[in-house]
């Protein structure tokens, strides 16, 4: 059988955290690059030699250049600058734009069949800019949101009533911005209703919580933003593309009309496989839901109106 190949885009904490988990699970082979001399290398064979201890049979290499990225099935671009305390996503769309229309170009020509999943913040906004520079059908461009912040919502959750992390289920869709609509009502414990489980001020506050969950992480870090969770989501995301596992997931994916919203990546249940967004699931929302990702929805089409 022949082996995927996965390349990551940027070596910081996302990326090499990206590598990592898709190394644990045996994914592909995997291409770590960045434009810093020496990090995608160093990064690549600490990982590579962490293989016999780890039993995972993944070629990991780095680069700083994109033509060991050929033909690749899968690309994740983490590339370009993550916010500091007191920035929301949008402050850093003037210079992260600049990082992914070259980034874009440089993978499109090399791996013209790959799926290409937009982490770099905002992620919404990148996955447009993707799509325009590609040229690729948007289809194949994923935006990286709802399963990270649905990963947060559901820690809160389960944190709260003290049940499995395994056992929360929870959808949050809109923009990964502050204006991301996280749905109690499609949120569940085994099956179970959380707004049965939980009081309204309660489900409010994790909600807020879950709003500012990327916030709460960069006010503690304070040098840079969250990586072992973005991580394992986005290569959740992966394998359900390269394993037509066909899981249903919050992501960035490019509405048409769906939610009464035209042409826009936007955060909404879609259908993960081997061709990339297979379908977008339209679940049915109330007024003051559809009101929230409307809001969201306007944010991200003014951010991208700017550039
Ligand atoms: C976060 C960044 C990755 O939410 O957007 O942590």
């Amino acid at each position: 059988m022949k082996r995927s190949k996965i390349t990551v885009v940027g070596a910081g904490n996302v990326g090499a955290t990206v590598a990592h988990y898709l190394a644990m699970k045996e994914l592909g082979d995997i291409v770590l690059t960045d434009v810093v001399e020496g990090v995608p290398q160093g990064k690549a064979l600490d990982l590579q030699e962490a293989a016999p201890v780890e039993g995972y049979d993944c070629a990991i290499t780095g680069s700083n250049s994109y033509d060991e990225t050929a033909a690749s099935d899968v690309v994740v671009i983490t590339a370009g600058i993550a916010r500091k305390p007191g920035m929301n996503r949008n402050d850093l769309v003037d210079t992260n734009v600049k990082v992914i229309r070259s980034v874009v170009k440089e993978i499109a020509s090399r791996s013209p069949d790959a799926q290409l999943i937009l982490v770099t913040n905002p992620s919404d906004v990148m996955a447009q800019v993707a799509f325009k520079e590609s040229g690729f059908a948007p289809e194949r461009i994923i935006g990286l949101g709802g399963v990270l912040d649905a990963a947060r919502f559901r820690t809160f959750i389960a944190l709260e009533l003290g049940v499995s992390f395994e056992d929360v289920t929870a959808f949050v869709l809109g923009g990964h911005g502050d204006d991301m609509v996280p749905l109690v009502r499609y949120s569940y414990v085994s099956g179970i209703p959380i707004d049965t489980l939980l009081d309204q001020a309660t489900l409010d506050r994790l909600v807020q919580r879950t709003r500012q969950g990327g916030a709460e992480i960069v006010n503690h870090l304070k040098t840079g933003s969250a990586y072992y969770a973005p991580g394992a989501a986005i290569v959740q995301m992966v394998e359900s593309i390269l394993k037509d596992k066909k899981r249903i997931m919050p992501c960035s994916a490019f509405v048409r009309g769906e939610y009464g919203v035209n042409e826009l990546f936007l955060g909404v249940p879609v259908m993960l496989g081997k061709n990339g967004v297979e379908k977008i699931i339209e679940i049915e929302l109330t007024q003051e839901e559809t009101a929230a990702l409307h809001k969201s929805a306007n944010d991200v089409k003014r951010v991208f109106s700017t550039l």
